[in-house]
């Protein structure tokens, strides 16, 4: 597979064309932002952990009925996907209570929640990627009646699926991020899926093993990754 020129580049990533015109290559960065990006600063191989950490997740995923665009790893830091149209939709699938729902709704950090929490936010950097709802997503066509069913089912299974697969792994998954992708006319999950994306938190201890690291100066940011990925490879 022949590396392309480059079609976007976002915080932590770069998408290659390739020489084939259904696939590209995703390049993970070491660069880390936070707070849209008012926050910036870099983790060091933190793109080679979520190369690989997001490698997994999607193996197991795909392995579980859930379509995604991961095809293969092609080095520490690429992996082919399949190429998409993203949905300009971030989905939120939450636990337990943390980061913005508790800061807009009073909530304590890590309080539990009678059932899943599902949110959408409308991918708009300009904007801070505002909090909306179904209504929003119908009356600016963000995505149609039949894709944001299938947004909401494969958002709420995946949280099913990673909750044993993380469980499995002594983290508690607190809550997580999905951007998913029109191939044609398919709907699949897109992006990643890492320590960037998720909420991890060491059952027991409540160790955070995550970005709120770097979000929140905890320390120990590398580490934290890097624990993660011990534990996804089996090897923890
Ligand atoms: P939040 O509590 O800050 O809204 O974040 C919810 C989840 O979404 C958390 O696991 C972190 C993830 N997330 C991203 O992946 N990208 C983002 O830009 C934001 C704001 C959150
Ligand atoms: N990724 C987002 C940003 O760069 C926010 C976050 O993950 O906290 O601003």
């Amino acid at each position: 597979m022949q590396k392309g020129k480059k079609i976007y580049e976002g915080k932590a990533k770069i998408i290659y064309e390739t020489d084939n015109p259904d696939f590209v290559i995703q390049y993970f960065k070491d660069d880390a932002t936070a707070f849209n990006a008012q926050k910036r600063g870099t983790v060091l191989e933190k793109g080679i952990v979520n190369n690989k950490i997001s490698a997994k997740v999607f193996e197991y995923l795909e392995a579980n009925n859930i379509p995604t665009h991961f095809e293969k790893m092609l080095s520490d830091r690429e992996m082919l996907v399949k190429r998409v149209k993203i949905v300009p939709l971030e989905v939120i699938v939450r636990n337990r209570a943390a980061g913005s729902l508790c800061r807009n709704l009073g909530l304590e950090e890590g309080s539990a929640l009678f059932c899943p929490v599902q949110e959408f936010c409308f991918k708009r950097d300009d904007l801070n990627d505002p909090l909306i709802n179904e209504s929003h997503i119908r009356a600016l066509r963000l995505a149609t009646d039949e894709a944001l069913e299938k947004l909401k089912y494969y958002s709420f299974r995946i949280n099913e699926l990673m909750l044993d697969f993380f469980q499995a792994l002594n983290l508690d998954l607190i809550d997580f991020k999905l951007e998913f992708g029109d191939c044609k006319g398919k709907i699949i999950l897109a992006d990643e899926i890492s320590p960037d994306t998720c909420r991890l938190w060491e059952v027991g201890t409540g160790r955070k093993l995550d970005k709120d690291r770097f979000r929140h100066d905890l320390g120990n940011v590398e580490e934290a990754y890097q624990e993660v990925l011990k534990r996804v490879s089996g090897k923890s």
